[in-house]
């Protein structure tokens, strides 16, 4: 498996014979004893990988990193223009500051299956204490910073962690925002309340401690001693990540030890084509799977050095700021969304700043998370004049689905498609009845059971939620998304068909956001939409249908809408407008016509569905988007 293989050869190998194929890719991770069976399908669609297996993914991660000469290499380099800060941590600091925060959480009573949520910035922290948790067997559960209290309540009820670990405050651009509030209102609002909260006290903020729950960091590390690596069974969970499903309920990813870092230190070769030595940098958060495979675990497991970077694309303080990282810290590969490109782009559209720093380190510049458009991708490469590579993949998937694989072969990109499905994919479209159909139809973008190692075993605690996935279309794990492939078996994603959004790169529900505005006690209806964004790729549009009687001045109840929505689900959900409406659009068996108000909203043609309740419903629905600012421009 290198580039004396081909694509198709490497590919077919992978669909064929997963067995050979993921057997001879995990001889590159230690395993304090072999698997038994590469692939177990007896409990079928439960898969796993790897049974029999056991192993560390820390050990994987560090110690053995260490053993293979790389001591005193830089694992992380801490880049921080928020606080003015650069600090590199060496893989042997690292082991050293992990395995005690390991041994502290052993004597506050954490065992190998409990389960730890980590409320954090970016900061070295975050990882030491992600690590950590993996390094003794616990289960741990990041939540994003930048979800409000409702949120984290939600996924502690869920995962019921033992133990809370966060900071006293993040730093988003020059807001510094506290978080020790959020977490008190947080297990205010929880059922399950956690044993203790670990803070990691900032100087920007000091968070106040509650007696008897809270710890300070340096107080819970005092005494302890390092800990030893607990073997885990490659089927045991090393995280769960929460990521939004269409219901307000948000789906709890599991991810197991074995599969995960197999595929991950996999995809670093033959995918991203970056070698032990080199300075990865996934400007991501590690709230966010981004962050999870690509900060933290894949570039660790395979000797590189990430870059944990805690500020933005623009204005920290210019949008400079990723040319001045790349060049100062020598960065072979870049992987960001393509909404930081566009927010460069509009405040340096002819790229001066990069001109002003030398990047001829940097290789490639991989960019997902959300379509890649065409004008972004154009931009992006002339000004880099380096490979650009769009590839696809999910939270459930932990790892590109679609990618042109720069380790394998590199294809000709195309602008607009993620290229090829991975090796381990077997992608397939499929039309409303479940028939295969051919290159040039669009149809529901679905991968043939079973998924390669890496991708989500089930859900955490719920079984039955994960079997939605896979037997909506039996045999088919069902991704959500819409596309094609075309006459060269270039795959395009066209979007999501479900009522899933992607704002700035962030995974968002509407179901979640309408439940919020439903609340309101002016509201009888609502509809939450994505609507089309130059710089965010899109942002959420509400729709709401007044009670009868309610003669308040609508601005009023939107900006309260507005208020809510940040409120209960956070400020990155970006939900600022909506349109106060006499009636939402539907079928004559009551179905809101989404994709006809998508259309209205994003000023696009648009065909009267012969469904419709009421046409006259559309026209008023087009006068009201024009009032804020969406819609068919005049
Ligand atoms: N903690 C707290 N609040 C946060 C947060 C965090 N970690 N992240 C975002 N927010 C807040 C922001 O402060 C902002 O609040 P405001 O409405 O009070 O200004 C709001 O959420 C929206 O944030 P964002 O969408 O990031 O908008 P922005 O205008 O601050 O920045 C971009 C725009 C394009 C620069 C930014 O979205 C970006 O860098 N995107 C890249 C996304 C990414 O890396 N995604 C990961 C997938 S690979
Ligand atoms: P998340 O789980 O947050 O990673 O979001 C996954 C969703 O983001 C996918 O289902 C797609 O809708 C979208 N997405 C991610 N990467 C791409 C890409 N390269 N092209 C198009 N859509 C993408």
């Amino acid at each position: 498996m290198s580039k004396s293989f081909s694509y198709r050869e490497v590919y077919e190998q992978s669909i064929s014979r997963p067995d050979e194929f993921w057997g001879s890719a995990a001889e590159k991770i230690l395993w304090t004893k072999k698997w038994e069976k590469v692939l177990d399908g007896g409990n079928a669609p439960f898969y796993k990988w790897f049974s029999g297996g056991e192993l560390n993914t820390c050990q994987n991660a560090l110690d053995r990193q260490i053993a293979e000469g790389r001591k005193d290499q830089a694992a992380i380099i801490y880049d921080s223009p928020v606080t003015d800060t650069v600090k590199t941590i060496t893989y042997g600091e690292l082991l050293d500051r992990v395995s005690i925060f390991a041994g502290a959480l052993q004597n506050s009573g954490v065992v190998k299956g409990d389960t730890v949520i980590i409320y954090m910035p970016m900061i070295p922290e975050a990882v030491v204490a992600m690590l950590a948790c993996a390094r003794i067997g616990a289960i741990h559960s990041v939540v994003f910073g930048g979800f409000a209290p409702n949120e984290l309540a939600i996924r502690i009820d869920d995962a019921k962690p033992k133990m809370l670990i966060s900071a006293s405050c993040g730093i988003e651009g020059k807001k510094v925002l506290p978080y020790k509030p959020l977490l008190d209102e947080a297990i205010r609002i929880a059922s399950h309340k956690p044993q203790h909260c670990v803070l990691f006290q900032r100087p920007q903020v000091a968070a106040d401690l509650i007696a008897g729950r809270d710890i300070e960091w340096s107080v819970f590390i005092q005494n302890a001693k390092p800990a030893a690596c607990v073997p885990l069974a490659a089927t045991d969970p090393l995280y769960i990540l929460y990521t939004s499903g269409t219901t307000g309920k948000p789906k709890g990813v599991m991810r197991d030890n074995g599969g995960h870092a197999v595929a991950l230190k996999w995809s670093m070769e033959h995918i991203y084509d970056v070698k032990p030595g080199e300075v990865f940098w996934a400007a991501s958060d590690v709230g966010w799977v981004v962050g999870h495979s690509y900060i933290v675990y894949a570039p660790l497991l395979h000797g590189c050095t990430t870059i944990l970077y805690e500020g933005k694309p623009v204005g920290t303080p210019d949008p400079g700021a990723f040319w001045r990282v790349i060049s100062q810290h020598g960065v072979s590969v870049l992987f960001t969304a393509p909404t930081a490109f566009r927010a460069i782009k509009k405040e340096d559209p002819n790229g001066d700043y990069r001109k002003k720093y030398n990047i001829a380190c940097l290789r490639y510049l991989f960019l997902a998370g959300e379509r890649l458009d065409p004008d972004t991708y154009f931009w992006a490469s002339d000004l880099l004049k380096i490979p650009v590579i769009d590839h696809w993949w999910q939270t459930e998937t932990g790892w590109p689905i679609a990618a042109n694989c720069m380790g394998i072969e590199p294809f000709p990109i195309k602008a607009g498609s993620p290229t090829k499905p991975v090796p381990g994919y077997n992608v397939q479209i499929l039309d409303m009845d479940g028939n295969v159909l051919p290159n040039g139809q669009e149809g529901a973008v679905v991968i043939k059971l079973p998924l390669p190692p890496g991708c989500l075993p089930t859900l955490w605690r719920d079984d039955k939620r994960y079997l939605e996935y896979v037997t909506e279309r039996p045999g088919y794990y069902v991704t959500g998304d819409g596309g094609r492939f075309d006459e060269d078996g270039y795959l395009y994603i066209m979007g999501r068909i479900d009522d899933v959004i992607n704002v700035a790169g962030h995974r968002l529900s509407t179901g979640a956001m309408e439940e919020i505005v439903a609340k309101h006690k002016d509201v009888a209806e609502c509809a939450v939409l994505g609507a089309d964004d130059s710089l965010k790729g899109q942002v959420p549009v509400g729709f709401v249908v007044l009670k009868a009687g309610v003669e308040r001045d609508a601005r009023e109840i939107v900006s309260e809408l507005v208020g809510m929505v940040r409120a209960e689900l956070g400020a990155l959900a970006c939900f600022k407008e909506a349109a106060v409406v006499k009636a939402l659009p539907k079928t004559r068996s009551g179905k809101i016509l989404r994709s006809t108000m998508r259309k209205i909203v994003d000023g696009k043609d648009y065909v009267i569905p012969s469904t419709i309740d009421d046409p006259g419903v559309l026209t008023a629905i087009e006068a009201s988007v024009k009032t804020i600012g969406y819609g068919k421009k005049d």
